[in-house]
């Protein structure tokens, strides 16, 4: 069978399909692997019994359950979730938004290949525009999702050592140039693969330099703030006319209801709305009904913060406690952990690549990604791509360390020479 360009360009081996076909298989049960590779989040009781009654009050209302399996969404997504969201960034923010500067897509990564793909490729005047990522590594989920090639540009960051087995990546503002062939700005803070979360003062930079160039700065807010909160550190949220704030419900404990949100100016919200009639015809209902209590009573903030975020933190400082044990005599840096569900782990000089790592630790039964995925968009040899793994550390803790153990056996016997 010959398939299209289309076909090709999307059936070729990317970096997300290997890392989702090796996820779904280590969640299946069916295997023995260690999945500290995934972007899942943790199952956390807490949270899970409070979905779990919300359904079950679904399934009592009348003929609610009926409707929300039985109608289709407006293409913008569920009104009375929009109108709640609205309402709760209104007042928690402050910002100037209304139900018109919102729409939901079936999960960010979806939120994703629509934007990226409205404003970089061709354009009808036959100019070509490109998406920048300002500081790579960025998340290995955007790096397939152009229409057409040359897609990407990602510029180098510059490194601070907070201690000696600490980093924390920066923007390199010294170096960034923004051509004309630059349609828009992407950053995802909290960052996956890091953990690092960009520091007010960059977010500024970043937001005066686009609009300078009259360019949308597109920020991932997967992690973020007011909900999952799964941030360490304080970050001030913005938003504004020219920056689009994306949100899932996914890290929130719902990636099975594909619920991404897009936060923008009407004229986005509308092409989006536009786009999602084409695609899909409508959202899925199933994430709206589960969460718009929560919003209208303000509960889904203070179970992010005081039930997600601690969760997660706590998961990451153990994590870091028995990592940094097992590569005891390494020359490791972990990127400092401000944030998401990873560690980012720099092995310097290491003697041999994190591919090799990747497939040395997955026949020992631990999934991790490595690092080389990460930079989508900077095609330059950079040594610092092949020394790095990304870990997970959201599944329980006999998994995260085992892994974590067997992750220090590998590294050390590597440095050993073998
Ligand atoms: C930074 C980031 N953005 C977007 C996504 C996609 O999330 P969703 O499940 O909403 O498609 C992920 C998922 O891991 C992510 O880590």
């Amino acid at each position: 069978m010959k398939f299209s360009s289309f076909g090709q360009k999307f059936t070729s081996q990317s970096g997300i399909l290997q890392l989702m076909d090796d996820l779904g298989k280590a969640m299946s049960g069916n295997t023995n692997m260690r999945m500290l590779g995934g972007g899942n989040p943790g199952h956390i009781p807490e949270v899970q019994r409070i979905f779990r009654k919300r359904m079950e009050q679904i399934l009592r209302e009348g003929n609610r359950f009926e409707k929300l399996i039985g109608n289709y969404d407006p293409p913008q997504g569920d009104l009375a979730f929009i109108e709640a969201l609205a309402d709760l960034l209104r007042s928690t923010f402050g910002w100037d938004i209304s139900s018109q500067n919102i729409a939901l897509t079936l999960g960010s990564q979806s939120s994703f290949f629509i934007l990226f793909n409205l404003f970089a490729g061709e354009f009808p005047d036959g100019s070509r525009k490109k998406i920048l990522f300002p500081l790579a590594p960025e998340y290995i989920g955007y790096s397939d999702l152009g229409l057409s090639e040359r897609f990407f540009i990602a510029q180098r960051p510059s490194i601070e050592h907070v201690d000696d087995h600490t980093f924390k990546y920066h923007v390199d503002f010294g170096a960034l140039t923004l051509g004309d062939d630059i349609g828009a700005i992407c950053v995802s803070r909290p960052t996956n693969p890091t953990g690092n979360v960009l520091t007010d003062e960059e977010v500024r930079h970043l937001m005066d330099l686009s609009a300078t160039h009259q360019i949308p700065l597109i920020i991932d807010n997967a992690y973020g703030l007011p909900f999952p909160s799964i941030i360490f550190t304080g970050a001030e949220p913005v938003w504004n006319e020219n920056t689009i704030l994306c949100m899932s419900l996914s890290k929130l404990g719902l990636p099975g209801t594909r619920t991404g949100i897009v936060i923008a100016s009407h004229e986005i919200i509308d092409a989006i709305t536009g786009i999602n009639a084409i695609f899909n015809l409508a959202g899925s209902g199933l994430g709206p009904q589960l969460t718009t209590e929560l919003i209208k009573s303000g509960e889904i903030i203070s179970l992010s913060q005081n039930v997600i975020k601690p969760y997660y933190k706590n998961r990451a400082e153990q994590a870091i406690d028995w990592l940094s044990q097992s590569l005891q005599g390494c020359d490791f840096h972990l990127h400092k952990a401000e944030g998401a569900l990873f560690l980012w782990l720099w092995l310097r000089n290491f003697p041999i690549t994190s591919e090799t790592l990747y497939e040395r630790l997955k026949a020992r039964g631990v999934l991790v990604v490595s690092g080389h995925y990460f930079f989508p968009g900077m095609d330059e040899e950079w040594q610092h791509k092949h020394e790095c793994i990304r870990i997970t550390y959201s599944q329980d803790e006999e998994t995260v360390r085992e892994g974590l153990e067997i992750i220090g056996e590998e590294v050390k016997r590597a440095y050993d020479g073998f």
